[in-house]
């Protein structure tokens, strides 16, 4: 039996050896493609297994292909460091899935217009390299995006109203970069998927918009921007929202009016101007794991009860006047 099979793959192996086009998977106008990008980058390490001569789907790292039509459906570079700017050859992957190009220093320009052409496109991750330039308006052409994540960049400008239009995305990550303008109301109408919208670390100003009442976020972070007013959309008994960060804003409302609702896990709105004192539905909170009220101006006696005086003082340190446990000032 097994000499059978020695037989046989000998016999494959030379015909391999005889005719290596014949039995090659990968298509050729895909090849060409990435052979035109790994040009384009001019780089002599990274990308180092794409040859002229070598089965793309087979011999190639970076790289996936569909199991049956073999076209490339993934490009994955997350380690080495991509010179220069994307090029819009990456735009002629028409099969194209998954674009991911991560942690590449060196990586910088605006993201090309040549991406709209990859219809296929349903995990976009330009994450932590150096781009610049706009989020730009036309992402909203990429209509099978689910994952739209440009956090860690030297992005600038305000966030885009078409990406809305993005029906199945699930998960928005805009943080670090250097966004300024309003978060835009029309991405409320993102609804009903649970969204994560990750928008930490900018220069964002405005308040948040009132339609956000009507959608329900899978986690929201909009924490270390200049965003003013109040949050109370974000709560409601109809929310299942489990973690929010609104730290280190401007946000100026009335605790006591907060409709907090059991889901709730993580809560940090440190720092900030918010007044009043705690509804007493808080004591009710029994998940809740992270929370944070310090640096506000928040009065009167911490509700005892629940997971209120698990937490340590710094859960509360630095209001008005709140008293009670866990702190050491006794309500009079
Ligand atoms: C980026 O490019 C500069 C100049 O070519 C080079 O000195 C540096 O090592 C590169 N950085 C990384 C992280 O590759
Ligand atoms: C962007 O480039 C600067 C300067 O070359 C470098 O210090 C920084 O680490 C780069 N940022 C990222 C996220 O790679
Ligand atoms: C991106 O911003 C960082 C920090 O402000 C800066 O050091 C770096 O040079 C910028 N990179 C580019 C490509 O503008
Ligand atoms: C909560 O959902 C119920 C049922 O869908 C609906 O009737 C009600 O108006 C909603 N309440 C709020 C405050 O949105
Ligand atoms: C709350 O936030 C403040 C300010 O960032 C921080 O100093 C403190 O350690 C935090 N406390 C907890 C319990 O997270
Ligand atoms: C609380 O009061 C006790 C006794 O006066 C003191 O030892 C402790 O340092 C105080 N803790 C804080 C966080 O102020």
């Amino acid at each position: 039996m097994s000499t059978t099979l020695h037989l046989l793959s000998a016999l494959l192996f030379s015909y391999y050896l005889l005719f290596p086009t014949a039995s090659e998977l990968c298509n050729p106008s895909d090849k060409k493609v990435l052979l035109a990008i790994k040009e384009a980058f001019n780089d002599p390490y990274v990308l180092i297994s794409w040859k002229p001569d070598t089965d793309c789907c087979v011999e190639w790292n970076n790289v996936e292909c569909d199991e049956t039509t073999h076209r490339i459906t993934s490009v994955t570079v997350v380690v080495g460091d991509l010179p220069g700017q994307i090029p819009a050859a990456i735009g002629n992957l028409p099969y194209l899935e998954t674009l991911r190009l991560h942690k590449q220093a060196n990586l910088t320009g605006p993201i090309p217009y040549a991406i709209t052409k990859l219809k296929n496109l349903k995990y976009l991750d330009l994450t932590w390299n150096n781009l610049t330039g706009p989020v730009p308006s036309f992402l909203s052409k990429l209509q099978n995006l689910v994952y739209l994540h440009l956090s860690f960049n030297n992005l600038s400008g305000s966030i885009p109203s078409s990406l809305s239009t993005l029906r199945p995305l699930s998960s928005l990550r805009l943080d670090r970069n250097k966004l300024t303008g309003t978060i835009p109301a029309s991405l409320s109408a993102i609804k009903g998927n649970g969204l994560y919208l990750i928008l930490s670390h900018n220069g964002l100003t405005g308040e948040i918009p009132a339609s956000f009442k009507d959608t329900d976020f899978g986690q929201v972070d909009v924490s270390r921007n200049k965003l003013k007013g109040d949050i109370s959309m974000f709560f409601g008994p109809n929310k299942t929202t489990q973690i929010m960060d609104f730290s280190r804003n401007q946000f100026e409302f009335d605790m006591t009016k907060l409709e907090v609702y059991n889901e709730l896990i993580s809560l940090d709105l440190n720092h900030n101007k918010i007044y009043g004192s705690f509804p007493k539905a808080m004591t009710e909170l029994q998940y809740l794991q992270i929370f944070n009220v310090s640096y506000n101006r928040l009065c009167g006696q911490i509700p005892v009860g629940g997971r209120l005086q698990s937490f340590d003082y710094t859960t509360y340190f630095h209001n008005r006047c709140l008293c009670g446990a866990p702190l050491n000032v006794t309500c009079s």
